[in-house]
């Protein structure tokens, strides 16, 4: 049996939203410290959709792979659809990854989730309720920088 599926190696040779946005409303960058590998993505967001999405990717084939097919998963989706993807979404969607190679989606879903925190430290949007007590003195790296809009 092949070591990459098909899509692996489709989303490897033809990535999809490979660049950047200039305008982005949220940029996340995030590496592997074992392998070196670097993934950025920028989102842009309209009406909580995100209505674009790039990538520029570092790194081996998986990671490239990931990354492009993360992209597709939520493009034209709602930013909460995007919150909860996870790596195991996009290996499944890629038919597969080989165990060692399932670090490479984590990059994907990290990269992602970071571009969601600066997008809701931008917008001063609460996309999620920050999982750590902190205090207005102390705030978590992931709590919006501006007050809450009041939620509904
Ligand atoms: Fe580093 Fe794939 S080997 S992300």
């Amino acid at each position: 049996m092949a070591l990459y599926s098909e899509k692996v190696m489709d989303h490897f040779r033809h990535p999809r939203n490979v660049g950047v946005i200039e305008d982005a409303d949220g940029i996340g960058e995030v590496g592997n410290a074992k392998c070196g590998d670097i993934m950025k993505m920028y989102l842009k967001i309209e009406n909580d959709i995100i209505v674009d999405v790039k990538f520029e990717t570092f790194g081996c084939g998986s990671a490239i792979a990931s990354s492009s097919m993360a992209t597709e998963l939520i493009k034209g989706k709602p930013v909460e659809d995007a919150m909860r993807l996870t790596n195991r979404a996009v290996a499944e969607a890629l038919d597969g990854l080989p165990a060692y190679k399932m670090h490479c989606s984590v990059l994907a879903e990290e990269a992602i989730r970071s571009a969601l925190e600066d997008y809701q430290k931008r917008s001063g949007k609460v996309l999620w309720e920050c999982p750590r007590e902190a205090s207005e003195e102390e705030r978590c790296s992931c709590a919006p920088e501006t007050e809450p809009a009041q939620q509904e």
